[in-house]
């Protein structure tokens, strides 16, 4: 049996799954689903990325430890592929039919990315050497050999300066062997367009890479030989999550992977494929990156390679790029969960809307207007009335069985339904989904033209036998058109097309395209089939109260996201901490969880726990805020609130106070100047994994010195558990330094 094993980019799970991140799964589902009707035997894979910077940031920042943090993280995405009626399972488990997870901190993971770099490193692809240069954190990659460029090529954030002896992968080496394998398989990048953007960056200045880090812990630890790790590095994350396609599928199992793993990851044209699907964005790691490493491990092993890598376009929200600080991120839950309150199935129009929308490969804009307006002119006036009208005519002239017809009408028929399955075939084979969405949609709208056309109503009241058989054949035609669309929809809309076939009459599952031995099965309806009693399968959608809907389940589903705890304590500048001001950053009332509270990081000496746990008011030097009572905490006016001046900043530089083991002095980038603070984070912050990051300051404080050092500001954290633990507060957005906290 031929095999085909497809994958799906591993997230990150720093946030929730959007529309963005479902585009890519949905596909690979449709995808997966037409390889099985075809007669393969599909291998499907999605996880997620669990390590490096950025994660463990964002836990930092989350205030929990990066394995909770993306544990809990993790579940989301299962949960939103389960909701998408995409059926999971987790590794290790791998049911056959379902979208299997692979997930990097699984220790067998870790298994493979050793003896994937074992192999490397033996074939000498890896040296040791002094890299200094800029490293992008958002996407995990070098940019840069020197100090400039200072900008991120693909994200165009600033990146990080940094300076360390890393473990490099001969990249350059492999420049030769990457274009040959580009010109004797043109179709291992596509769309076409993106392979040639791929060429010219290998044919350019293409340099070796670091695979290795040393100022992050979390990770995998950098492997020396069978049994030793280098202590002070771990595995560049990219090299890391590349590796998790051969983990998912059985790598980890036995030097040459297990029985399975030895079936999928095989690239046979013809009999075995391996298809990784991504963003336009993460093509250079996919097309350029993997073969080199895979040919690194195993040289001249081509049926190790894959076999096409294909990146698609972005998803817009409006023209415009979803980002959390513009607020127009969509999510898929609440566009499901709306259409459904409807009685329309929400998960199968998200499906038809995504892929019908643009050619897939290009950009495509998505607007809750354009939802409503596909589903209504598409689904519920194109096929949805083409199905009820059918099926109410079998069943009103036909006594409810599909009739035999006149030998006019039935060669049309039957070659009509094999000459879409064809066009349908032929565009699912070469990934261009909206084209085999446009040739099902020209039967659709072609069969409610021949029944307007032949107006089957009147026809049933002649008593002339011309009249009698062109019902017959017109009908017969009607039905076969249903049934045809029926196997070709059935990938893009599974649930729905599994209601129409069984209004259909048509028992069991729907066929297959073509059997194991790669022959087409017959796809004609049989004269007598009985069918079902008409329901509506796409519901008209009300314009109006469906954008409200839409608009009310994805306000709620924002609402829940908001963090619950964020209760902000003012700190003194110095001495112990006075009362407590609420600045609730969630804007939410509620008792704030005491383990989880925020603070401003005192920039001296002072102990957190001093911090966390305020002491009397009366106690407190210089002037006298309102004093707390449990019940009451002292509330402040917006116009107190509003002289506390907070802005972005950037630390640009960290180092340790001379003499002082608790303190850190750092430079940050306020916009508007770079201003010198002095925080006691020595204890739990390392200076140079400071660098870069955005924190908030406190700017309109009166400078003041601490053992010496002037200290133009604050920086604030949250104070976590009962050691006070200063988390600091952070960003996972984009944000401007400089911009005012209001
Ligand atoms: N973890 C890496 C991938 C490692 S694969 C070995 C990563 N993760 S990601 O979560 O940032 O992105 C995952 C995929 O989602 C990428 O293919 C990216 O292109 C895709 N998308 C993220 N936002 C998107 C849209 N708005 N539209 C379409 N796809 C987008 O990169």
């Amino acid at each position: 049996m031929k095999t085909f094993y497809l994958t799906t980019p591993i997230y990150y799970p720093n946030a929730r799954p959007h529309v963005g991140s479902a585009y890519t799964t949905i596909v690979c589902d449709v995808l997966a689903r037409y390889k099985r009707m075809c007669g393969y035997d599909v291998a499907f894979l999605t996880g997620t990325d669990e390590h490096g910077e950025k994660l463990e940031r964002a836990a930092a920042a989350a205030g929990q430890t990066p394995s909770q943090f993306v544990a809990e993280k993790r579940k989301l995405f299962v949960q939103l592929w389960e909701k998408l009626g995409i059926p999971v399972s987790v590794y290790p488990e791998g049911k056959p039919d379902s979208l299997r997870f692979i997930y990097t901190t699984h220790p067998d993971h870790e298994k493979s990315v050793r003896r994937m770099l074992l192999r490397a490193k033996e074939n000498g692809h890896i040296t040791k050497r002094k890299y200094e240069g800029r490293y992008c954190v958002s996407d995990e990659r070098y940019i840069s050999d020197g100090a400039e460029p200072a900008n991120c090529d693909v994200c165009g954030r600033p990146a990080e300066l940094i300076s360390e002896e890393n473990y490099f992968f001969r990249l350059s080496e492999f420049r030769g062997k990457l274009l040959g394998l580009y010109s004797e398989r043109p179709w291992f990048v596509q769309p076409d367009y993106r392979m040639n953007e791929v060429k010219r960056f290998v044919e350019g200045d293409l340099r070796d890479i670091s695979v290795s880090r040393k100022r992050i812990k979390w990770g995998i630890p950098f492997p020396l030989d069978a049994t030793r790790d280098d202590p002070e590095q771990v595995v560049y994350v990219w090299y890391d999550a590349l590796t998790s396609y051969m983990t998912g599928i059985g790598y980890a199992q036995g030097e040459n992977g297990n029985e399975e793993f030895r079936k999928y990851w095989r690239n046979q044209p013809g009999e075995s494929e391996l298809v990784h699907m991504i963003g336009k964005d993460i093509l250079r790691f996919h097309a350029v990156y993997w073969p080199a490493f895979i040919m690194a491990a195993y040289p001249d092993q081509v049926k190790m390679l894959p076999t096409t890598v294909f990146a698609h376009g972005w998803i817009y929200y409006e023209q415009d790029k979803m980002s959390k600080s513009k607020g127009n991120v969509v999510y898929p839950e609440p566009i499901v969960e709306a259409l459904d309150s409807f009685g329309a199935p929400g998960n199968d129009a998200l499906r038809y809307y995504l892929l019908r929308e643009a050619p897939f490969g290009q950009d495509t804009s998505f607007s809750y207007e354009g939802l409503i307006q596909r589903y209504n002119s598409d689904l519920a006036n194109g096929l949805g009335n083409l199905a009820s009208r059918t099926i109410n005519m079998l069943n009103q002239f036909c006594a409810g069985a599909v009739p035999e017809p006149d030998a006019q009408s039935k060669g049309p028929a039957d070659w009509n339904a094999r000459m879409t399955i064809q066009a349908c075939r032929a565009a699912y084979d070469n990934f261009a989904f909206s084209s085999a969405l446009t040739a099902a949609w020209a039967y659709v709208s072609d069969a409610n033209k021949l029944i307007v056309e032949a107006k089957p109503w009147e026809l049933a009241k002649s008593a002339s036998t011309d009249d009698q058989e062109r019902l017959r054949g017109t009908l017969y035609t009607v039905a076969q058109v249903l049934r045809t669309l029926c196997v070709v929809l059935h990938p893009i809309m599974p649930a729905t097309v599994e209601r129409l076939w069984k209004q259909l009459g048509e028992q069991g599952d729907i066929p297959f395209i073509e059997d194991s031995a790669g022959n087409p099965v017959a796809q004609l309806i049989a004269p007598g089939t009985k069918v079902g009693r008409p329901e509506p399968i796409f519901p008209r959608l009300d314009k109006t109260k469906t954008l409200a809907k839409l608009d009310e389940l994805a306000e709620a589903d924002r609402e829940r996201e908001k963090p619950t705890a964020g209760v902000l304590r003012e700190a003194p500048l110095q001495g112990p901490v006075q009362s407590p001001v609420q600045l609730d950053l969630a804007e939410r009332g509620g008792e704030p969880d005491k383990s989880k509270e925020a603070f401003i990081a005192v920039p001296t000496e002072n102990k957190p726990e001093a911090v966390a746990t305020p002491t009397p008011a009366s106690q407190a030097p210089g002037p006298q805020p309102p004093t707390p009572s449990p019940q009451s905490p002292a509330l402040i006016s917006i116009e107190e609130f509003a002289k506390v001046e907070m802005r972005v900043g950037e630390v640009k530089a960290a180092e340790h106070v001379p003499g002082a083991s608790k303190l850190l002095k750092l430079m940050v980038d306020i916009g508007t100047e770079v201003r010198q603070v002095v925080a006691s984070l020595a204890e739990y912050y390392r200076p140079e994994n400071l660098i870069g990051m955005k924190v908030v300051v406190v700017t309109n404080l009166q400078p003041r010195k601490l053992r010496g050092v002037e200290s133009n500001g604050m920086i604030i954290a949250a104070s976590e558990g009962e050691h006070g633990r200063p988390v600091l507060v952070t960003f996972k957005e984009d944000v401007e330094n400089g911009a005012r906290l209001k």
